[in-house]
């Protein structure tokens, strides 16, 4: 999990200057590390136990989730601390009798709490081109549930459809059937875009032709006196001068087309 990795700079940034301490607990590790929770002024820790009173649904999920797994230092208290690990201390909230906007931190409004732990998923979010989330036009919660035991938030199926589904709740566009499907969209988005940001364009992994042939094989050939490329059946040595695979008069309809079995529009 590479989000470990970044906790150790994080500890030297923020060493000493009266930062909470936090055991991260796994199966197999146990490390020690610091990092900054939310703060809710004049607030303690009162453990999980004490937020299932009223969260019942919410409390019941949670021990399936990843966060799960992530206690601060006063991971004694009944339960552990994953709640108030993104919520803040849960003490004036819970004194107060509850209720929104009532003491206690809403990560959907404000992603400090997750940006905290997650650092490498912040500078994916400050790349050139990225999903608005920095901007608050959509939040992390719209693609992951933060409480329950499937993170990529879902309404069922097959593991790579599931992230599919996620981003079809917005893009109708590229996620609509079409007649002549382009098989790579079972694989899921992910495999031509980065789902939070990237340096290329329209959030590509891959800005020229090595998009498509990490799964089109191109095949070198020779034709009348001169080297040929060859992906599927048809010569592309001249196409490949002209700009990507998806360029005008190319497969721009690279989602999948109703009109043309190559994709072309
Ligand atoms: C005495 C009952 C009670 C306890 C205990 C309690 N809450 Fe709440 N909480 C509420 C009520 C009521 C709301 C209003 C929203 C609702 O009805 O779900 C609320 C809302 C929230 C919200 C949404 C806040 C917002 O601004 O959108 C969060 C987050 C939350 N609680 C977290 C916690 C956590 C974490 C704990 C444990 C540390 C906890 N609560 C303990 C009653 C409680
Ligand atoms: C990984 C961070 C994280 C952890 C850990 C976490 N939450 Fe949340 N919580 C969120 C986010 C993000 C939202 C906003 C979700 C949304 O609006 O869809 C939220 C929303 C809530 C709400 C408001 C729900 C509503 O109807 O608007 C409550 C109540 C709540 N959490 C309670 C808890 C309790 C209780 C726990 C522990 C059992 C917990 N949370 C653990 C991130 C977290
Ligand atoms: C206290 C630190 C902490 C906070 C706050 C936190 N996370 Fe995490 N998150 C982790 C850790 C640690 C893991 C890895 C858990 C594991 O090893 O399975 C994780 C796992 C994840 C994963 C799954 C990664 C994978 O590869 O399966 C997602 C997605 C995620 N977090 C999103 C969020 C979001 C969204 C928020 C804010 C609402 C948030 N996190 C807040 C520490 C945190
Ligand atoms: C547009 C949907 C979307 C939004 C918004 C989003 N994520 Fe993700 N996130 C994904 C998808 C999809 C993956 C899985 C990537 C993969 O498997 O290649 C992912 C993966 C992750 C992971 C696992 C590590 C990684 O990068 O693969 C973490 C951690 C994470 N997200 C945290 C966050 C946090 C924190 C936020 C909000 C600040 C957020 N995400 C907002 C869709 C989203
Ligand atoms: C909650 C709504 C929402 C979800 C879910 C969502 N997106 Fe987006 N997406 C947006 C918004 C908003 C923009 C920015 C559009 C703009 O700036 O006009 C965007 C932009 C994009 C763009 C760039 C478009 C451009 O013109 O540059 C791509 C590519 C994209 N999303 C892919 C995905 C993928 C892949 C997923 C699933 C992992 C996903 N989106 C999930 C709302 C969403
Ligand atoms: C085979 C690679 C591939 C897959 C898989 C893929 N895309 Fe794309 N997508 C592209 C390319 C290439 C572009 C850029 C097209 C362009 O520049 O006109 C693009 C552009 C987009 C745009 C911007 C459209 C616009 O009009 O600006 C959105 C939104 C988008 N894709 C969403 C998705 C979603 C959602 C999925 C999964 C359901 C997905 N893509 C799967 C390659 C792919
Ligand atoms: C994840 C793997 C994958 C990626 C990435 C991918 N494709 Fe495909 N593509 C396929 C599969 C599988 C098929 C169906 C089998 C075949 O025709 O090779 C297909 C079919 C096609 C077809 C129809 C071929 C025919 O003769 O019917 C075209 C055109 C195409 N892809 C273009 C592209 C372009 C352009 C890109 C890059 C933007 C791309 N593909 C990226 C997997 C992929």
């Amino acid at each position: 999990m590479r989000v470990r990795d970044h906790w150790l700079p994080w500890l030297v940034l923020t060493a000493g200057v009266g930062i909470f301490g936090v055991l991260l607990s796994s199966c197999s590790t146990v490390e020690r590390t610091v990092l900054a929770p939310p703060e809710i002024p004049g607030a303690t820790y009162a453990g999980n136990k004490s937020c299932a009173e009223c969260h019942a649904n919410i409390s019941r999920q949670f021990p399936g989730s990843a966060h799960a797994r992530v206690h601060l230092e006063t991971a004694k208290l009944a339960g552990g601390t994953g709640c108030e690990s993104c919520h803040g201390p849960g003490s004036r909230h819970i004194e107060a009798g509850g209720g929104r906007g009532v003491f206690i931190n809403n990560p959907r409004k404000d992603t400090a709490a997750c940006f905290q732990c997650h650092l490498e998923t912040r500078a994916e979010f400050n790349l050139t081109h990225h999903h608005p989330v920095i901007e608050n036009r959509i939040n992390c919660a719209q693609c992951h549930d933060p409480h329950g035991s499937d993170i990529f938030k879902s309404a069922g199926g097959l593991a790579m459809a599931r992230l599919n589904e996620g981003c079809a709740s917005c893009h109708r566009e590229q996620t609509r059937p079409f007649i002549f499907e382009h098989e790579a969209m079972r694989e899921g988005c992910t495999v031509c875009h980065n789902p939070h940001g990237s340096i290329n364009r329209k959030m590509l992994v891959e800005n020229d032709p090595n998009l498509c042939l990490k799964c089109h094989a191109q095949v070198q050939g020779m034709g009348v006196g001169r080297q040929q490329i060859y992906i599927g059946h048809a010569d592309h040595t001249a196409f490949l001068r002209q700009g990507t695979c998806w360029s005008a008069g190319c497969h721009t309809a690279i989602h999948g087309s109703n009109v043309h079995p190559r994709m072309f529009y």
